[in-house]
Order: C-alpha cells, then structure tokens, then sequence
C-alpha cells in the first residue's frame, strides 16, 4: 500500500468516527439540555423508571417530556396490581394497563409488568378469602388472565413479588398458606404457559443480603430444577444514602448471574431519611408515627448529605459498570423526588429525596456524577 492510499484510509477512518461521536452526542443529550440516562448507558443496560397512573396517561407535562428522553424502561409503580387490575372475582380492569403498553410502543420502552402474584395490593375479595380451593382458583384464573393478555406486548413480568422472609425462609401470606411451599413453582410454570413470549422474573428486596440471598438462589434452583423458565431475578434496591450494602451487592451480581439468569436492579432509590428502628428494605407493613424530629431536611437537603447521596450513587453505579455483563436493566423507584413513596413510607408526610431528578424534575449532583461512570470510563478507554 502507498502511503498516500494509507493516509487516505486513516483519514477516512477518523472522519467516521468523528461523525458517529457527532451522532451519539446529539443523541445523548435532551431538550433540558443535560445528558440522556438511557442514551449514555445504552450500550450497557436499560434504564427505567416506575410510573404512576397520571405519568401513563400523560397528564403531567414534566415527566411527559422528561420520561422517553431519560429511560428506556417502564414499571407501573401501581397500575398493573392485583387490587387494580383484577377488582373482582370476574371483572378485570385493563385500562389502564392497556395505557402502559401503548404509552411503551408509542416511545420503543421496555415494559416490565408489576405484578402478578404479591401478598400486598391484593383485591378485597382475595383478602377475604377462607378456603384453599378459592385461592387456587384465584391464583390460576388471575395469573392466566393477565399474562395472557399482555403476552409479546409487556417485555416481561414480576412474576412473584417479595416471597421470602429475611432469613431467606418463605414468607408466610395467603398463598403459602393455601397452596404450600411450591406456588412459586407453579406460578412460574402458569406464566410460562400463559406468556410464552414474556420474560419471568423473581423480583424481591433485601436479596443482596446473604441469608436472604441463599432463599432467593434455592428458590430459583427449584424452579429451574423443576423445568420451569426463570429468564432473571431482579434486586429491588431500596437503600439508604449514608448505607449502601455495596460488597454484598457485588456478591449478590455474582451469585445470581452464575445460575445462568439475568441480574436486574428494579426499584432502585437512596433515601436519606432517618430508619425507625428495625426498619430496612421495603416491607409496606413496617410503618411507624410521625414526629418531626424523623422529618429533619423538610425545607431543604443540606450540601453534606447531598454529597454522601452522590457518593453512593457513584459507587453504585460503578459497580454496574464493573459488571455491565450481567446487569440487563437498572430501574429507579420513581421519576422526581416529590412523587417517591419514600415520603410516606415507613412515616407518612415526609420530605425524602431518593431519586435522580428533584421535585422541579431539574437533575441532582448524582445524576451528573451516574453519566460520568459511563462517559469517564469511556474517556480512560479511549
Ligand atoms: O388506591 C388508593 C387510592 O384509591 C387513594 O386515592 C390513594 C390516596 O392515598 O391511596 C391509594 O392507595 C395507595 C397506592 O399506593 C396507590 O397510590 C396506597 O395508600 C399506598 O400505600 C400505595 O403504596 C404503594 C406501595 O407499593 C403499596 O404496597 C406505592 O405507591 C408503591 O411505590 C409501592 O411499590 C412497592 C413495589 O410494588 C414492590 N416493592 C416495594 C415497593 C415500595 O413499597
């Protein structure tokens, strides 16, 4: 080769690049003129977001803007529930659900329903349940019903939600009870028929934590041992600011990857609220009293916790980083801070700040510093 057809190709080369760097860019950023989550961190995994009913059905102009330019994924925070979706022995209420997975296709999202078998939200006809019979019923008309009808149209389903104990023991709820140690199983293989199409996952809190951990890989063991599909496992990811449990996070990647299923953070928020007590995770029934003194940053966040927020968003997402292989999505509790149910839960009518965005929807430090975990390794790459 001459070294002026060598030049050429080199120069050839470097204005391609030039141009795709040109065309990424554009991509990445958003009409606020700040970088796109999901942009940045597309080739790596899904970012999503939980909604609520008024964000699905467009009714806030912040988050309808906000939303398809910063995630890829979407969550009903509530919609797709059993006291929502299935009020009724025989009605089935599919509005709103309907809305999510239209509001999915209309912007190329992921929808992730959620869920379909949890012992919280349950319809008060299933509450009141008496006899193993209904709830088996139940169980099977219910997991048939919606899975089937949202087949090939949501990317994948909860399939069950929160069925350990912290110990890692199975948590004693109605189903358990009625239907035994193995409705886990079955509830997977009813999914599996019902939604041949459809990812099914495991979806639990506190799973990073070793005892718990050691229960969720035994239960995904059996379900697999069982011949059952179980397509991944999603860490749910309610953690504190000032604590985030980031070794054994890493183990847990680890673990659950090794059992060939993906690895997906799915509700993922930093509070940095006081915890009551034994509080920790994400049980809805661990509430406690307001009282001001556990309300300490109502009229603002001070810098100092605003930093350790940062901080432990950093870390975090470093770690992803570290073992984007494994990781298939990241999912935040919410979109802005004034809509997190952090501020009322385990106290109601507090002011929390666990997400990205603030109740301006204007982004927070660590969002800034969550793109440099991407664009900064990019950079020491190159
Ligand atoms: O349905 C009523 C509605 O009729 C009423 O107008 C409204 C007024 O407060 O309350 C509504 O119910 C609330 C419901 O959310 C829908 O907004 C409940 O009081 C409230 O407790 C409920 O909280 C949800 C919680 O699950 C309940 O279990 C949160 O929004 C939701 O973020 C949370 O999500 C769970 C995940 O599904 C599973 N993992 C833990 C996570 C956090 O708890």
């Amino acid at each position: 080769m001459s070294r002026l057809s060598f030049i050429l190709i080199l120069f050839n080369g470097l204005l391609l690049v030039a141009c795709s760097n040109t065309k990424k860019n554009a991509n990445a950023t958003s009409t606020q003129g700040i970088p796109s989550l999901k942009e940045t961190f597309k080739p790596d995994f899904a970012i999503g977001a939980a909604l609520n009913a008024d964000q699905i059905l467009q009714k806030e102009p912040n988050a309808k803007v906000l939303v398809p330019e910063q995630f890829d994924a979407i969550t009903p925070e509530n919609i797709m529930k059993a006291e929502v979706i299935h009020p009724e022995w025989n009605r089935y209420n599919f509005e709103l659900a309907d809305s999510i997975v239209a509001y999915g296709k209309e912007h190329h999202m992921i929808v992730n329903g959620h869920t379909l078998i949890w012992h919280n939200q349950l319809p008060a006809f299933v509450r009141g349940m008496k006899n193993a019979d209904s709830v088996h019923q139940y169980f099977v008309n219910h997991i048939t019903t919606v899975a089937s009808r949202y087949d090939g149209k949501v990317y994948s389903w909860d399939v069950v939600n929160e069925a350990l104990n912290e110990d890692g023991t199975m948590r004693k709820t109605i189903f358990l009870e009625n239907l035994g140690d193995d409705y886990v199983v079955e509830a997977f293989r009813l999914a599996q028929r019902a939604a041949p199409h459809t990812k099914l996952y495991y979806n639990d809190y506190n799973i990073e934590q070793p005892k718990k951990r050691a229960g969720a890989i035994a239960l995904i063991k059996k379900i697999q041992a069982a011949g059952v599909r179980i397509d991944g496992v999603g860490i749910q990811g309610h953690w504190r600011a000032y604590n985030v449990p980031l070794a054994d996070i890493e183990e847990s990647i680890k673990e659950f990857s090794a059992l060939g299923i993906e690895v997906m953070f799915t509700e993922v928020d930093l509070g940095v609220l006081p915890s009551p007590g034994e509080v920790t995770g994400a049980d809805v029934n661990q509430t406690a009293e307001y009282n001001a003194k556990m309300n300490p940053y109502e009229s603002g966040l001070p810098d100092s916790m605003v930093q350790k927020q940062t901080i432990s968003y950093e870390a975090l997402f470093r770690l992803f980083e570290k073992y984007k292989d494994k990781i298939s999505r990241v999912t935040f509790w919410g979109v802005n801070d004034g809509q997190s149910w952090l501020n009322n839960w385990p106290i109601r009518g507090r002011t929390n700040y666990p997400l990205l965005f603030d109740r301006q929807f204007k982004p927070k430090p660590a969002f800034y510093k969550v793109i440099e975990t991407k664009t900064k390794a990019e950079q020491k790459a190159f």
